[in-house]
């Protein structure tokens, strides 16, 4: 039984290479949960290795003049290109089976459905955005313009030793944002991979429980609500590239068991600074359910309304919360094949809800039965794309997030050498128990 997530707070704005803090857990009802030291201790080990904050955005926003450096992918020092320290091929684009506009009535098969968005955070913030500008955007700007998205059209895919998925332990790989909206429309056009037979446009098409399809139900419109936030994006416009989202796996630590319990002696949890959210968990311990333990404040924990998720561990807009998802050995869970978005367990629907976290871990396999990401893995630089989830689940009013960080909540990571621009909303962490220890 996979654990639902638990919520980190790292602080990371110390020295590389010193001992990080975790700063905070809120605790997400652990109902027959494993979380764990080691989880703890994974992100602690492993998380705060690659997020480097050098400017803390809590503190100072980021200039103008590196967002704007962005805009220079190839002249500034900011790169904005696909990069990776893994072995890795091309393989070009084939021509997709269905238009946008056949896969947007697949995924809306009601038009008065459409998410019509604006985004007070793009340049142009009264503009609603309707599905024909969202399909003109992704047609014209994105498929229309594959050499400029992948150099001669040919998409770079890692190539890992052991394989059910393309990344082996130590290696990371990374593609703009661009890179991700235009794998995202093309797969959703049933565009195939020649040679690579990528996860990402076989489940859109996978059949789920009762015969779901993932492109007809609410994958397919997160989809679109991606490519929303893409059209919107002003990262994104006239042929900018934009922050890069990038997939990490640590390298293989020996007797890992063993290491953990060693660190964890080091390391007490009286001082981890555990912090409790009590939202709608239907305690009957009205009081001092542990004692001592201090709330969380506001930002990360305040009660729903009768219209929608208040602010927890999912839905809290909060800087630098590290997503822990224990998806088990496949990032997104029993996704492919078990679930078109709602249906399954949080690992599975919360694909629909970041969907650039899901974009990656289908593309980056092959896989018969889980052509998925394997974990232990970090997906730096995903957003939470649409609103409506929170750790209960309870609602469906589901739609593209109107409040989307574009310029904003961006961290600069150095990678061998290399800088660039990441999206620090919500680091997302795909965890597996190193041990189990009933709570
Ligand atoms: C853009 O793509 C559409 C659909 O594939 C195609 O019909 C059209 O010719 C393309 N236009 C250009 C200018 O490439
Ligand atoms: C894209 O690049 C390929 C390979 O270099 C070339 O054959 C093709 O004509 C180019 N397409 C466009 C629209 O420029
Ligand atoms: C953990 O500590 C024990 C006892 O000190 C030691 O024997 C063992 O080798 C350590 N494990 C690792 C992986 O360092």
């Amino acid at each position: 039984m996979p654990c639902a997530i638990a919520p980190l707070v790292v602080e990371s704005d110390e020295e590389l290479g010193t001992r990080r803090k975790v700063s905070g857990i809120e605790n997400a009802g652990t109902r027959n949960c494993v979380i764990g030291l080691s989880f703890i201790f994974l992100a602690v080990g492993c998380v705060v290795w690659v997020i480097r904050d050098r400017r803390d955005p809590l503190r100072s926003a980021p200039t103008e003049s590196v967002t704007e450096a962005v805009g220079l992918p190839q002249e500034g020092p900011m790169k904005s290109k696909f990069v990776t320290n893994s072995p890795w091929k091309t393989g070009r684009l084939k021509a997709g089976k269905r238009s946008l506009i056949d896969a947007f009535k697949d995924a809306f098969p009601n038009e008065k459905d459409w998410w019509a968005t604006s985004f007070p955070a793009s340049n142009h913030p009264d503009k609603t955005w309707w599905w024909q500008d969202v399909v003109y955007w992704a047609q014209y700007e994105l498929l229309n313009r594959t050499n400029h998205t992948f150099p001669d059209g040919k998409v770079p895919i890692p190539v890992a030793k052991h394989g059910d998925d393309q990344l082996d332990p130590g290696h990371y790989v990374g593609y703009t944002r661009r890179q991700v909206c235009y794998l995202a429309a093309a797969a959703l056009t049933g565009a195939e991979v020649d040679g690579y037979a990528n996860g990402l446009t076989r489940y859109l098409s996978k059949k789920g429980p009762d015969g779901c399809l993932p492109r007809k139900s609410l994958f397919g419109k997160a989809l679109f609500g991606l490519l929303t936030t893409c059209a919107a994006d002003p990262m994104l416009s006239g042929g900018l590239h934009g922050p890069m989202l990038l997939v990490v796996k640590h390298k293989t630590i020996p007797n890992l068991e063993s290491q953990l319990k060693n660190w964890s002696k080091t390391l007490p949890m009286s001082e981890s600074g555990f912090r409790l959210c009590r939202y709608e968990e239907g305690s009957v311990y009205k009081q001092g359910f542990l004692p001592g333990i201090p709330n969380s404040p506001k930002e990360l924990c305040s009660q729903p309304t009768s219209n929608g998720p208040g602010v927890d561990y999912l839905s809290t807009p909060a800087l630098k919360q590290a997503l822990v998802d224990s998806s088990g050995p496949w990032v997104g869970g029993n996704l492919y094949g078990g679930s078109c978005g709602t249906e399954g367990n949080l690992e599975e629907a919360l694909m629909a809800f970041m969907p650039e976290v899901a974009v990656l871990s289908l593309f980056l396999s092959q896989d018969l039965q889980h052509p998925q990401l394997r974990a232990p893995a970090w997906v730096l630089g995903a957003r939470m794309i649409l609103t409506g989830l929170d750790g209960t689940r309870h609602w469906t009013n589901w739609r593209t997030n109107p409040d989307m960080a574009f310029r904003t909540g961006l961290t600069t990571l150095e990678l061998e050498g290399q800088q660039m621009l990441v999206s620090n909303r919500k680091p997302f962490v795909a965890a597996v128990p190193a041990f189990q220890v009933r709570l």
